[in-house]
């Protein structure tokens, strides 16, 4: 077979996220398993200028530029026929992710992205799932904050209980923090607000699906409603519900798993690697998962609500879209800023996202018919800004467990971040690059 000539191509890296990979790839470059990198986008000046930016103060090293625009299917299969693997900072993924995956399913090339849209995740899924099994190509979404923290958060946490002990319900509160200013870019923004406008589109691809297994869950299903704003004394939050995809991605983990108790065989893993797969996944254990976003004071809450109330309402009409869009940062009162936040904001911003896990101490304890959960085990995934800190380091490790380990990864298929790297290194090496898993609390829940 000809030897594919890059290792890595970062598309989209001159946009804003884009730019932080680029710096984040830039760590790894010249040590296997990253030996040759290509930057793509659509504007060479532009992609120079973010190789500099990305390597300063040092000078920027001889990396090649290419140029694709995602309305071009064929730049994009000469991309693809170059590399490995493909790593997509191209969004919003709704307007123009298609082209990129149909390109990496038709030559064989693996994808990740940062996307953090549901039914375009969803979509792939049903649209090329078959495909890339067949020619190999591994297409996996949601590789940044949005939602490899849930997906391996969950995990940890689920991972607490040991036996007889079961988990049965686990809600993730995402707590951001800043000494400055909390500020996303547009993209995200737009992104969001494009998702709000087609989450009819989502419920239609699910109907016309062949339904698919549920995981089972010991114990019952927690409580429909509650409260709008719950107050969680024991990590000092009032959080409300997140419509972030995590729940989403993680749900297509579980159903997964479901399908395939074992995990999902690696293309050419040896029988130690077996063992190790099948004793992973026997030490998770499914529960209810939901994502709530918090803050310590009433009036951060308002805000939230304010803010979801603004995308939520005008993101279902043309014209409220427009004003949306036009106006990013008076409708999200400064959290999303057309031209992005500056250096000294995303580094002094860091997130928390706090896990918390009901279930039962015995899981006989269900089978006697006690339904309320008698144990509570807290856990905490922490580390720097989600979108330009966070999101690069993730996508990075992800990518490097790609060219490394791709022998114990799943031949091809369009899969959810955790079925994939669950059972690899991905959580040892976030940790190596500033990313926290902690047991916070183990105990019995007073009834
Ligand atoms: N998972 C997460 O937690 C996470 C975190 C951060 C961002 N994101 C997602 O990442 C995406 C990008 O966000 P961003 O803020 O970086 O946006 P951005 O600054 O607007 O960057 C978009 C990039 O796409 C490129 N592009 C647009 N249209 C194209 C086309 N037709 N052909 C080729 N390239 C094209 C742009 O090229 P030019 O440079 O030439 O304009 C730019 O490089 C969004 O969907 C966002 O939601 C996710």
């Amino acid at each position: 077979m000809e030897e594919t000539r890059y290792d890595l191509i970062i598309l989209g890296a001159s946009g804003f996220t884009g730019k932080y990979v680029v710096k984040e790839a830039l760590r790894f470059l010249s040590h296997p398993p990253l030996r040759t990198l290509a930057l793509a986008g659509r504007n060479a000046n532009k992609l120079t200028q973010t190789l500099q930016w990305a390597s300063h103060p040092n000078p920027p090293p001889s990396i090649p530029i290419l140029t694709f625009d995602t309305s071009d299917p064929q730049s994009l299969l000469s991309l693809c026929a170059q590399t490995r693997l493909v790593l997509n900072c191209v969004g919003p993924f709704r307007l123009y992710g298609e082209p990129v995956v149909a390109a990496c399913v038709e030559t064989g090339c693996d994808y990740l992205d940062i996307c953090g849209e549901p039914e375009f995740m969803e979509r792939m899924e049903a649209k090329y799932g078959e495909k890339a099994a067949e020619t190999g190509s591994l297409i996996v979404s949601a590789c940044g904050f949005d939602s490899v923290p849930a997906e391996l958060g969950l995990m940890f946490n689920s991972r607490q209980w040991v036996d007889p002990a079961v988990p049965n319900r686990v809600e993730a509160y995402v707590s951001l923090e800043s000494e400055r200013r909390i500020v996303g870019n547009f993209g995200t923004f737009e992104s969001a607000v494009l998702g709000v406008a087609n989450a009819d589109s989502l419920q239609a691809l699910r109907r016309s699906r062949p339904r698919r297994a549920r995981p089972v869950i010991p114990g019952p299903a927690p409580p429909k409603g509650g409260p709008l704003i719950e107050h969680q004394k024991k990590i000092g939050l009032r959080a409300v519900k997140l419509p972030s995809a995590d729940s989403i991605v993680v749900r297509r983990t579980l159903t997964a798993l479901t399908e395939n108790p074992h995990g999902l065989p690696g293309v050419n893993e040896g029988v130690e690697q077996i063992e190790k797969r099948k004793a992973f996944w026997s030490t998770v254990k499914p529960a209810h998962f939901g994502v709530k976003i918090g803050a310590k004071s009433m009036l951060g809450v308002y805000r939230f609500i304010t803010v979801g109330m603004c995308i939520g309402l005008l993101g279902k009409t043309g014209f409220g879209r427009w004003l949306l869009l036009t106006f990013p940062s008076f409708f999200s009162i400064g959290w999303f800023r057309k031209k992005g936040p500056s250096e000294d904001e995303v580094r002094s911003a860091s997130f928390k996202m706090w896990f918390v896990g009901q279930g039962f101490s015995n899981s006989s304890l269900i089978s006697e018919g006690n339904m309320k959960p008698d144990m509570e085990i807290i856990t905490r995934v922490m580390g720097p800004e989600i979108g330009y800190l966070a999101t690069p380091i993730i996508l990075l490790q992800c990518a490097l467990i790609v060219l490394s380990q791709r022998d114990n990864l799943p031949k091809g298929g369009v899969l959810p971040p955790g079925i994939v790297f669950g059972p690899t290194d991905l959580q040892e090496r976030l940790q190596e690059n500033g990313i926290s898993f902690d047991v916070i609390s183990k105990g019995a829940l007073s009834s």
